[in-house]
C-alpha cells in the first residue's frame, strides 16, 4: 500500500482484463477513473501496480487502494465509511 494514496472508493470495481496484456493499475487513488494509471501519482511516492492476468475475465479491482492483495479486492474496503472516500488511506 502506498502511504500517500487516497481512497478512491469504498467498494471494488468490476473490470474485464484481457489475458497476457500488461495493465498498470492506479495505486494512488488520484487517477480520473480510479482503475488505470493516468500519471496522476506524480509528486506522490506512489507507483502504479503492473499486473498481467492469465485469464480474460472480470476482476474486482481494489478502489480503496489498501487491499493486501492489491490490485485485487480482498474486502479491506469495509473499514472505510462513505465519508472517508477521497481522503487519505489509513496507515
Ligand atoms: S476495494 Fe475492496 S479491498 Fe480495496
Amino acid at each position: 500500500m502506498c502511504k500517500d494514496a487516497i481512497v478512491f472508493n469504498n467498494k471494488p470495481k468490476g473490470v474485464t482484463l484481457d489475458a497476457w496484456i500488461p495493465y498498470y493499475i492506479c495505486a494512488c487513488g488520484r487517477s480520473k477513473e480510479g482503475v488505470f494509471c493516468d500519471g496522476s501519482h506524480e509528486g506522490t511516492n506512489c507507483l502504479p501496480k503492473k499486473v498481467i492476468v492469465e485469464k480474460t475475465k472480470q476482476y474486482h479491482i481494489c478502489m480503496c487502494k489498501t487491499s493486501n492483495s492489491f490490485p485485487f479486492c480482498d474486502g479491506t474496503h469495509s473499514m472505510y465509511a462513505d465519508e472517508e472516500v477521497g481522503k487519505s488511506v489509513k496507515p
